[in-house]
């Protein structure tokens, strides 16, 4: 039997991503590799609605397929491209935007979170409609599953009862996507605010660590990291968040249980979980770092793999694309 195909995508908004991202999300997607047959997408055309800068937006693109295939992408084994070389994106969102209520729309609350913030009138008619380009990105690859997290159920949503509405207006054309639950992902919190989730987008530098952080400032970001005042190492994410935290990202990176941790600790202080932790992080990103710069050191070569990639999407993107058009009436 046919593997389910996923689609999962990534903005490439910071130079770096971060341990949440790395354990909440690109760990998982080398994992579903070999259980999917797995489209991930390097999302530009995402990450240009809120301004941005265009030498850097490039930049950041190659340095996040460089970090995806560091991290273990193997364009053997999925599909890895960026969601601009593949135009279908654009093209298939135009038609699904105009089966999109207005109204419908206006209820995500994404969009009321980041426009609030940006200042309702300054919002760009980009960033209310990014949830019709996501639900794009899904369809073009009738994809049977989709990776999310809380924060993004309601675009699922959204591309699901797109999906149904095309296929019940014009004929079945899309597959309508399931969630996908990753049992196990890492929810890693922010080492100055340890109740909120580590963001590029609302964390300090302080409270990030970063993919490409050299192991100095990783460590001083770990030493610094708001615990309480007790003195146990005990695993409780309520009345020790800091500490849960620091457990959190130590038995992902390490492979070792909560439970194991706890009890190597017994005894111990919190400077000495620190120091450890700082070593497991150094530990376990190096050889991303290494593989990082490798791919960076050769941009022809990663070019060619992104062309690659785009070309792998595009042969299915543009097959969905014409089907979708035909129906349409072009
Ligand atoms: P950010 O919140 O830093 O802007 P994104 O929203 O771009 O990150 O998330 C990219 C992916 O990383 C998503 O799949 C998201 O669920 C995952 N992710 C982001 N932050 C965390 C976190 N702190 N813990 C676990 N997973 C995370
Ligand atoms: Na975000």
């Amino acid at each position: 039997v046919a593997r389910p195909r996923v689609l999962s995508g990534i903005q490439p908004t910071a130079d770096s991503f971060h341990l949440g991202n790395y354990l909440g999300a690109i760990r998982n997607w080398v994992t579903m590799q070999d259980t999917h047959d797995a489209f991930y997408c390097v999302v530009d055309l995402h990450a240009i609605t809120a301004g941005h800068d265009p030498a850097v937006l490039r930049q950041r693109t190659r340095l996040a397929a460089a970090q995806l295939l560091a991290a273990g992408l193997d364009p053997e084994r999925c599909t890895l491209f960026v969601q601009s070389q593949v135009p279908e994106h654009s093209q298939l969102a135009w038609v699904l935007s105009c089966i999109t209520g207005f109204g419908e729309a206006s209820r995500m609350t994404q969009f009321k979170d980041k426009s609030s913030r940006q200042g309702a009138e300054r919002a760009s008619v980009g960033l209310f409609t990014y949830p019709i380009l996501q639900a794009a990105d899904i369809l073009l690859y009738q994809a049977d599953a989709v990776p999310v997290g809380e924060d993004q159920r309601q675009h699922l949503e959204l591309t699901r009862d797109l999906a149904q509405r095309f296929n019940g207006l014009f004929g079945t054309t899309f597959t309508v996507p399931e969630p996908y639950i990753i049992r196990d992902t890492a929810k890693i919190t922010d080492l100055q605010d340890p109740t909120a989730k580590m963001s590029k987008s609302a964390s300090s530098p302080a409270g990030i660590i970063d993919l490409l952080d050299d192991p100095a400032r990783s460590a001083k970001k770990i030493r610094s990291a708001v615990t309480d005042t007790g003195r146990e190492i005990i695993f409780d994410p309520e009345t020790k968040p800091g500490i849960a935290n620091l457990l959190t990202i130590y038995s992902a990176l390490a492979g070792r249980s909560i439970d194991d941790l706890v009890g190597a600790y017994a005894g111990k202080g919190y400077g000495d979980l620190k120091k450890d932790l700082s070593a497991v992080v150094a530990d376990a990103v190096r050889p991303i770092q290494e593989r990082t710069r490798a791919y960076l050191e050769d941009p022809a070569q990663l070019d060619k793999l992104l062309a690659l990639g785009a070309e792998k999407a595009r042969a299915v993107a543009a097959a969905t694309l014409r089907t979708t058009y035909e129906r349409v009436g072009f």
